[in-house]
């Protein structure tokens, strides 16, 4: 499993690199422009925060081929490093990463709400497919179905394309797409807290501290006791 940040947010980037097993970040124009400030600026911040060989997926803005072709050769120049280009699956962006494949430039195919726009993407040269879980089940699909069809394409057709799952707003999420094999996925900082939340353990960890502290004494939590 990929463990990437689905954030532009430079304290919860450095926060999640400190703590977590973490290999990547992932933008797109809704992410940046919460920050409020220049989106140039901001990239180049992550890139220093996350070093030159960690994934940074960003987003094209433009919605034609050309302009999203240019947009991805910018990106490189400017911000380069261990760089995808998210390009939404509209036949333009289609367009766009066929000419982009030929270039070396990596993709990670986004926007995607069904296995066919995945397969369309990944035979069009995306290194990622992008579903939004959360954004299908909430209109009435099932997102981790169909990143378990999207992984049942790959494996027919013999593609190395990988699912980058996406958009989620609760751990059961994640974890139904980890068990459907999903090679990575990206989360916002509060479901990455989560991820490891539960009150037993925070119960168990405290009883373990108070135990050694009522025989060693209060603060002694060291070894050299
Ligand atoms: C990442 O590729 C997507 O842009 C992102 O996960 C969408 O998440 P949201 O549905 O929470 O906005």
């Amino acid at each position: 499993m990929q463990y990437l940040l689905d954030t532009a947010n430079l304290d919860a980037i450095k926060k999640a690199y400190n703590f977590y097993p973490m290999d990547g970040v992932t933008t797109n124009p809704t992410i940046i422009s919460n920050e409020n400030r220049n989106f140039l600026d901001i990239l180049k911040d992550i890139r220093n925060i996350i070093g030159e060989e960690s994934m940074l997926h960003i987003q094209a803005v433009s919605t034609n081929a050309e302009k999203i072709v240019e947009e991805a050769e910018y990106l490189h120049q400017i911000i380069g490093g261990n760089l995808y280009i998210k390009i939404p699956v509209i036949p333009e962006g289609i367009k766009a990463m066929k000419i982009l494949k030929d270039k070396g430039i990596k993709i990670t195919a986004t926007a995607i709400f069904t296995a066919q726009q995945a397969l369309m993407a990944a035979m069009a040269g995306a290194e990622f497919v992008a579903p939004y879980v959360n954004r299908i089940d909430n209109i009435s699909g099932d997102g981790a179905f169909v990143v378990n069809e999207i992984l049942q394409l790959f494996k027919h057709y013999n593609l190395d394309s990988k699912v980058l799952a996406a958009s989620f707003k609760n751990v059961q999420q994640v974890h139904s797409v980890s068990l459907a094999g999903a090679q990575s996925v990206t989360v916002n900082p509060e479901i990455l807290d989560k991820m490891l939340e539960h009150p037993l353990t925070d119960w168990s960890v405290n009883q373990f501290i108070n135990d050694w502290e009522n025989i060693y004494g209060i603060g002694k939590l060291t070894l050299d006791v």
